[in-house]
């Protein structure tokens, strides 16, 4: 937006000039309106827990970058750390304080976590992770499971969550066969039938990218014993839960270890990054003290491990404990809110993390998510919710992310406004193409 008051341009007039020169108008698909109906609306600014639009409406913001700015947007913290190193010199490609003052609070936070590599996004970390793995162990077959995403690498986007799920898409075309013939898909919260010529299983501990799906009790240290007991690499994709929802992320919030770590988002504070991370004996191998090629040109870019290092500077477990009350509160309210108009709901909540299904059967994996998303009802509350100013991510298969600058007031308001939207959708006629209304 301008700084005069009139908009300079409606979201609809950007989103058809976006349409023109970038393919179906956003840069990456969650940020379509596709699975939800309606035109995207761009952001103007940000601040603390809210965002404001070209238009200049003003929303409370639950995207919060897919998990990236858990501090918030335009923390003057994070913003002065990033102004700081850009006056310094926006990328060197040589080795700076920087990085070894990031990966030293990472190591020092994940426990069994010896070494990382820097990235620049999630994608690259779990697919250097992957990579690593098969050297590892010379095989070559992984495991990963049915709606867990771990970024778009060729050999990942197999029974994606997020966009993938949003947009209906099963695989992605352009994808070779050969590609993915070694990755084995299985359903979540499901020991699999792992033997020994596993080089990895690769797991969302918590899964955030077919909603929330939290593990069934025994599945994450089940799958620990498993990989364990045939010489395979546990690999924790860490990228949304890393330092979310505890200050040593999930495998700290639950007490079981992996062997590799991707991370992502949190540790960025909102700048490019990624990491992946693990045993010493494993992280030896990459290049350039091991064979296992590995590299970027912008990896631990100067502007992100100075912002990230001061999120996790600033991240304490009184920090995480009031975040994790800031979701319960939300997601209590939300429940609450949306049972009262005669909806059924869930809201699945993991310590900082917040999800929605609608419907009362239990949701255990991407299945019955699936379920849960093709009563329809998403969408309609999506809709609701963003007209009374209130921002869900845009597909029915994302985690809500409450953060740090959501206080109690924009909690509450949340809750009126889902009170709101749920009437709405209750008044809806009988023959609305809602089911169960
Ligand atoms: C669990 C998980 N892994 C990997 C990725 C990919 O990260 P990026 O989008 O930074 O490439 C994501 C992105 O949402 C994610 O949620």
């Amino acid at each position: 937006m301008s700084a005069h008051s009139e908009p300079s341009y409606t979201n609809k007039q950007l989103f058809e000039r976006a349409c023109k020169v970038i393919p179906g108008g956003v840069n990456s698909p969650v940020r379509a309106f596709k699975s939800v109906g309606g035109t995207p609306f761009f952001v103007a600014k940000g601040k603390g827990a809210y965002l404001i639009d070209e238009e200049g409406k003003s929303y409370i913001d639950y995207i919060q970058s897919y998990g990236a700015v858990i501090l918030g947007h335009a923390d003057e913290r994070i913003t002065l750390a990033i102004e700081h190193a850009a006056r310094l010199g926006s990328t060197f490609g040589a080795p700076t304080l920087g990085e070894v003052a990031l990966a030293e609070l990472i190591v020092g936070r994940a426990e069994g976590c010896d070494m990382v590599r820097l990235t620049s996004s999630g994608t690259e970390a779990a697919m250097s992770a992957v990579r690593l793995a098969r050297a590892f162990t010379g095989r070559e077959k992984i495991l990963k499971f049915d709606g867990c995403y771990h970024g778009h690498s060729d050999a990942l986007l197999v029974g994606g969550g997020s966009g993938v799920a949003s947009l209906g898409i099963p695989d992605s075309i352009g994808i070779p066969q050969g590609a993915v013939s070694n990755t084995v898909v299985a359903p979540y919260n499901e020991l699999p039938p792992i033997d020994d010529t596993y080089a990895a299983v690769i797991v969302e501990p918590v899964a955030a990218n077919m909603g929330l799906v939290p593990p069934a009790p025994g599945f994450l240290e089940g799958l620990r014993k498993l990989c364990s007991e045939n010489g395979v690499v546990l690999i924790f994709d860490e990228v949304i839960t890393g330092f979310r929802l505890s200050a040593g992320g999930a495998s700290r919030y639950f007490g079981v270890v992996p062997d590799m770590w991707c991370f992502g988002k949190v540790i960025g504070g909102g700048m490019p990054i990624g990491a992946f991370g693990g045993r010493r004996d494993i992280m030896e191998l990459l290049a350039p003290i091991g064979p296992v090629y590995q590299a970027g040109t912008l990896s631990g870019n100067p502007l992100a491990t100075s912002a990230g290092a001061t999120v996790l500077g600033l991240l304490d477990d009184a920090r995480y404990q009031d975040l994790a009350q800031t979701a319960e509160r939300l997601a209590n309210g939300l429940k609450e809110a949306i049972a009262s108009a005669g909806i059924e709901v869930q809201v699945p909540r993991v310590s900082t993390l917040v999800g929605i299904f609608f419907g009362s059967d239990p949701v255990d994996n991407y299945a019955d998510a699936k379920r849960s998303v093709a009563l329809g009802l998403y969408p309609k509350f999506f809709k609701e919710m963003l007209d009374l100013g209130v921002a869900l991510a845009p597909g029915p298969y994302e985690a809500i992310f409450p953060g740090l600058s959501h206080t109690d007031i924009e909690v509450s308001r949340t809750v009126e406004a889902a009170a709101e939207a749920a009437a709405r959708i209750s008044r809806l006629p009988t023959d609305s193409p809602y089911p169960g209304k």
